[in-house]
């Protein structure tokens, strides 16, 4: 039964298609030993709607070879399997509004649903009336309606081959309801191989066990929830789980929620790992864990790398499981193929892309501090950053912005000095230049998250740790710690000078060559400002890299533009929209300007890139790595600007940051507009307007007026006004609208 879907789009990524494997030369803690399986949940669910053979097909070309496809049956009022993963269709499928009158409630196991259900249709009804639809609101909704529900014999023979793992989650509610799963299975897929055959029920393994050549088929007990009561046996999984040996006698392995093997408090800490997957490989049991989601953070603990919690489950000194069950099968795929084993490999030679850090590993400790300093050194960055501020009196030290409210508790103690001041910034701050240093020391550091509505909050319990750094102190840890280098961001250079009577300039230049950061100095230097005269300023050290910050978006960068941009500075930061453009969270173009910065010998730094799956466009799959690996092996920038240094570090030492290494599987980048291009024409976004190209005539700042003195500011209307001067506000650009975006998809896919 094979009915029109389109295979145009599978490699959606790249040209490149993944390789045969070569022989493993990893050991792997998992029962034989070979490395861990990944397991399609409805395919690639985590981008197409659950179960569809968009799903199944891109599930397949994005993983391991030997990925296998994991299918729930359901079954129809003529007994035809179909894959999906709920009982009640009307999650999934537009069946309410098709049949608006089929709601009914039936007793599933002790408990009353309520719902659209297959077993009241027919296949014929299903297949041709009902289409699907993405149920889970943090993915696209762009291919909602627009495909047909698969039938299993459909997903078990999937173009390449892939095993097929089918899970019977309710064989006693259909065998209540005289349809019988054991039977269709037998019938139906005579011929086909079924890899894995999984329930919770352990009466219908049992039945099953006589019928399977197991050999061929594994069968598989799904374990729920601890307080959840199996119905076949009266018992709890909690229960049953404590008695291995017994299942060991009709199954070959278990499928857990991840929880029973690294437990999660409710406030979202990882505690111990259980004896759980140790336990079942010593009676000859495999372990398959489930739950793995790039977009339902588990744990602050894995700092929101997805890849972070697959490795806490496959490359830990203890044990392995031996697969896991997944919406993002291209996450698994890479943790296992790219990132398990590589925890002690070097850094890669130099020349390689520069791992910049953001404030610190400001994603782990509050920006700027001492342990986001250190923590950013422990996890690779190559360069660590200072935003140089100044105090009232004079200390020149690191923090993200001249107001202290987003990274400090000021607002607590200090509102009555808020001010409003328009050269730095729109809205009112408190703002580093009115306080003295021993003010702001009575403050504490604060962690917060550039998402504060996602519900993704960084690491409460470091909230408040860690102390503020001199710019003194941070050059004094970057020697000791020998950082490859640091790089140094100057703002509002002229505001403080004609405003308030302070030399940023002067105060970093001293505490530099105080620190012998100088000419000889083997560490590298990078001087970075969004205005060309204080670029100018650090001209005379040959040895220091000026970095022009273009904070704007932009789409182009003529040739009169870069030319501007050599005579002050030999690299530029740009955010990630002036590299990629998107439009409703899909990436549409890379534009030309690392390609014009590159031809002109600049060198090109993308800031800001996040872990936090809303600041990802859909095609990066919820997967940091990818939009790296699009950044890095594609495009080619020459450093990466980072919250998260151990993220961006654990790609570079990757081999799969290499596109041309000789490696069975390597993570591809994005070919961008080629997801947002499969969508039905009628649900595009709008073409959004292009950002202008940049402009020779505004990369030229006037030069720096004089230092005030001091005594004359308690006139402001006597102090010199100095020269209009770009504004600094933050990054905003950089902050995803993705949340925007998809009710807007939501809105426009239901036809509003
Ligand atoms: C080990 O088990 C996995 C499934 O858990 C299987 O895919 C693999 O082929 C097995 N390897 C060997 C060498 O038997
Ligand atoms: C719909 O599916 C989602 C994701 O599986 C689930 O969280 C939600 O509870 C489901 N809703 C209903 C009404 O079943
Ligand atoms: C199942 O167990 C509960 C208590 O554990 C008991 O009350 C109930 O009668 C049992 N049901 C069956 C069908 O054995
Ligand atoms: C486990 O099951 C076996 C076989 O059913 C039984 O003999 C044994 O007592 C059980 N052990 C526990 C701890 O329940
Ligand atoms: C997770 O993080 C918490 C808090 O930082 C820490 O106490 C705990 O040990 C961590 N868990 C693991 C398994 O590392
Ligand atoms: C990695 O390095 C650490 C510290 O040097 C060491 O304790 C650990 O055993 C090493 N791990 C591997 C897998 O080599
Ligand atoms: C100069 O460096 C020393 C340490 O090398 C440090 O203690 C001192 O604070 C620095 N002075 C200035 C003005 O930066
Ligand atoms: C550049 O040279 C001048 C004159 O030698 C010196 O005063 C100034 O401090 C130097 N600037 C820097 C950033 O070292
Ligand atoms: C490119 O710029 C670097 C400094 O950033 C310089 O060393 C090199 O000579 C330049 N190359 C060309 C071809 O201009
Ligand atoms: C560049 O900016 C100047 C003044 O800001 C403006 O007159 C000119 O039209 C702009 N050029 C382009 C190509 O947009
Ligand atoms: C105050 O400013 C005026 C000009 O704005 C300048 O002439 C004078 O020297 C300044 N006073 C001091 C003490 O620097």
């Amino acid at each position: 039964m094979i009915r029109h879907f389109f295979f145009f789009f599978l490699l959606i990524h790249s040209t490149l298609s993944q390789k045969a494997p070569v022989k493993p030369s990893k050991t792997w803690l998992t029962l034989n030993g070979s490395e861990p399986v990944v397991i399609a949940r409805g395919g690639y669910s985590g981008l197409f709607p659950d179960s569809s053979q968009f799903a199944f097909q891109f599930a397949v070309s994005t993983s391991l070879p030997n990925v296998i496809v994991f299918c729930d049956l359901q079954l129809t009022k003529d007994g035809q399997g179909i894959c999906q993963t709920d009982m009640a269709l009307d999650n999934s499928t537009i069946i309410a509004l098709v049949f608006p009158k089929g709601q009914k409630t039936y007793n599933v196991n002790g408990k009353d649903v309520r719902g659209w259900f297959a077993l009241d249709y027919t296949s014929t009804q299903l297949f041709n009336d009902v289409f699907l639809t993405q149920n889970i609101f943090t993915r696209p909704s762009l291919f909602d309606g627009t495909l047909q529900i698969s039938a299993v014999e459909d997903a078990a023979a999937l173009k390449g081959g892939p095993k097929f793992w089918l899970n019977v989650q309710y064989d006693t509610f259909y065998m209540q309801h005289k349809l019988n799963a054991a039977l269709y299975i037998e019938k139906a897929l005579r011929g086909t191989d079924i890899s894995y055959i999984s329930s919770p029920e352990i009466g219908f393994l049992k039945a099953l066990s006589t019928k399977v050549n197991k050999v061929k088929t594994k069968l598989i007990l799904r374990i729920l929830d601890q307080d959840v009561v199996e119905p076949t046996s009266n018992q709890t999984y909690g229960s049953i789980i404590e008695n291995l040996s017994t299942i060991k006698a009709f199954a070959s392995g278990i499928l857990v929620p991840k929880n029973y093997i690294w437990p999660v408090s409710k406030d979202m800490y990882l505690g111990a790992a259980t004896s759980l997957v140790a336990d079942a490989h010593k009676q000859g049991l495999e372990v398959y864990a489930s739950g793995f989601a790039n977009d339902f953070p588990a744990s602050y603990n894995y700092s929101y790398d997805p890849t972070d919690e697959y490795l806490q489950f496959i490359d830990n000194s203890q044990f392995s499981v031996d697969g896991v069950l997944t919406d993002f099968p291209s996450t698994a795929s890479e943790s296992i193929a790219c990132l398990a084993g590589n925890k002690n490999v070097t850094k890669p030679p130099k020349g390689k892309t520069l791992v910049i850090s953001h404030n610190g590993a400001s994603g782990m400790y509050a920006s700027c501090t001492n342990l986001a300093y250190q923590q950013a050194l422990d996890d690779g960055a190559d360069i660590i950053d200072c935003s140089v501020q100044m105090s009232k009196d004079g200390v020149a030290f690191c923090m993200d912005s001249a107001d202290l409210t987003g990274d400090t508790t000021a607002i607590t103690t200090f509102m009555s000095r808020s001010a409003k001041i328009p050269e730095i910034q729109k809205d009112n701050g408190i703002f580093s230049f009115d306080l003295t240093w021993s003010e702001i020391q009575t403050l504490k550091p604060q962690l917060s998250s550039p998402f504060p509505d996602g519900g993704m909050a960084r690491n409460p319990s470091n909230k408040n740790k860690g102390s503020f750094t001199t710019l003194s102190a941070f050059l004094e840890l970057a020697k000791s710690k020998a950082a490859t280098g640091i790089l140094i961001n100057i703002e509002n250079a002229a505001y403080l000078a004609s405003r308030k009577g302070l030399s940023i300039t002067d105060a970093v230049a001293t505490a530099l060559s105080n620190a012998t950061f100088d000419k000889q100095s083997t560490q590298k230097v990078l001087i970075q400002s969004d205005d060309t005269s204080v670029l100018s300023y650090f001209k005379n050290v040959t040895t220091y890299q000026r970095v022009l910050s273009i904070k704007e978006i932009i789409s182009d960068a003529p040739t009169q533009a870069t030319e501007e941009i050599k005579k002050y500075a030999d690299a530029v930061t740009v955010p990630r929209a002036s590299i990629i453009s998107t439009s409703g969270s899909f990436t549409t173009a890379f534009t030309s300007v690392v390609k014009k910065m590159h031809t002109a010998n600049i060198s090109v730094y993308v800031s800001v890139l996040r872990n936090e799956f809303i600041a990802l466009a859909f095609d990066f799959f919820a997967d940091p790595m990818v939009e790296l690996a699009t950044y890095v092996a594609e495009i080619g920038v020459d450093g990466v600007v980072t919250d998260y240094p151990a993220t961006a570090s654990a790609y570079i030492r990757s081999p799969c940051s290499d596109l041309n290494a000789n490696i069975p599987y390597t993570i591809l980048p994005v070919q961008p507009g080629s997801l947002l291009s499969l969508g039905p024409p009628d649900v595009q976004p709008p073409a959004a307007a292009p950002a202008p190209p940049l402009n020779a005539t505004d990369i030229v700042d006037p030069p720096l007026p004089a230092v005030i003195s001091i005594a004359n500011t308690s006139t402001p209307a006597a102090a010199p006004a100095g020269q209009p001067r770009s504004n600094s506000p933050r990054d905003v650009a950089n902050v995803a609208l993705p949340l925007v975006a998809i009710m807007l998809f939501i809105l426009l896919s239901m036809g509003l």
